[in-house]
């Protein structure tokens, strides 16, 4: 397969960056998206010009740390899936790929496709945990029965991977859907419901310090999630936010 690449190339945070077209050839159908990178990434070396720079751990679909709008879809085309997980079968010979960064004003660009996502993390800190122990002292799980419904739920928010495509793709930059996914996912369970009220307080604070926008109910960030993170989960938060408005 032949392809036309037009790679966002960035050579610091300062940098203003541009769009370098690259012209490759050979890359196999079953190659992964990131694979396709790599194989890039070796002909530029040999070449003794700078690879590409792309975020990527697992490769697996489960660590978030993929990233890249392909063709102005963050993860590319095909819907519920990462980056590391798109295929190049999805394209065809001769396409023209445009690969781009998350653009967010929140996920400021390190260099080429790589951003940072920390801004993430401080809102975890903020509140997305549970005071239990959880080593010598533990109790046994099933000493607390919960309801199946209510533990798929749970585990259905819990399952986001903090990769950061709802913020990329969200017109108004806004992290709604991955702070709802982390208050939703413990305010379904009672280990969670005992700092609810402090938890949603702290970590929306923490996402409106770091300058995410507001939400507006448009739904693309669940159209983009790659876990099918639910905007049920905004509406929970939404309500959790305002109980706790009386609690605190
Ligand atoms: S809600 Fe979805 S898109 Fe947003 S960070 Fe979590 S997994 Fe990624
Ligand atoms: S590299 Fe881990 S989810 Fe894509």
């Amino acid at each position: 397969m032949k392809l036309h690449l037009k790679i966002w190339r960035q050579k610091n945070p300062q940098d203003k960056g541009r769009f370098v077209d690259y012209h490759i050839e050979g890359v196999e159908s079953d190659m992964s998206f990131l694979e396709m990178l790599d194989y890039l990434n070796e002909q530029l070396i040999a070449r003794g010009e700078e690879p590409v720079a792309f975020d990527h751990d697992c490769r697996e679909g489960i660590c978030g740390m993929c990233s890249l709008f392909i063709n102005g879809q963050a993860h590319g085309p095909e819907k519920l899936t990462t980056t590391c997980q798109l295929h190049m079968r999805k394209f065809k010979d001769g396409d023209t790929i445009v690969i781009e960064p998350w653009r967010a004003g929140a996920f400021p660009v390190i260099k080429d496709l790589v951003v940072d996502r920390s801004a993430f993390d401080r809102i975890q800190q903020a509140g997305g945990y549970i005071s239990a122990y959880t080593s010598g002292r533990t109790v046994e799980a099933n000493n607390i029965p919960i309801p199946k419904k209510d533990a798929d739920r749970a585990f259905d928010s819990a399952t986001c991977i903090g990769c950061g495509a709802c913020v990329a793709t969200c017109k108004n930059a806004s992290a709604m859907l991955f702070v709802a996914g982390r208050v939703a996912h413990l305010a379904r369970l009672p280990q969670g419901r005992v700092e609810a009220a402090e938890r949603v307080q702290k970590m929306v604070a923490a996402m409106d310090a770091e300058g995410f926008g507001a939400c507006s109910n448009t739904g693309a960030c669940e159209v983009a999630c790659p876990k099918g993170i639910s905007l049920a989960d905004i509406a929970l938060l939404n309500r959790e936010f305002i109980k706790s408005e009386m609690e605190i």
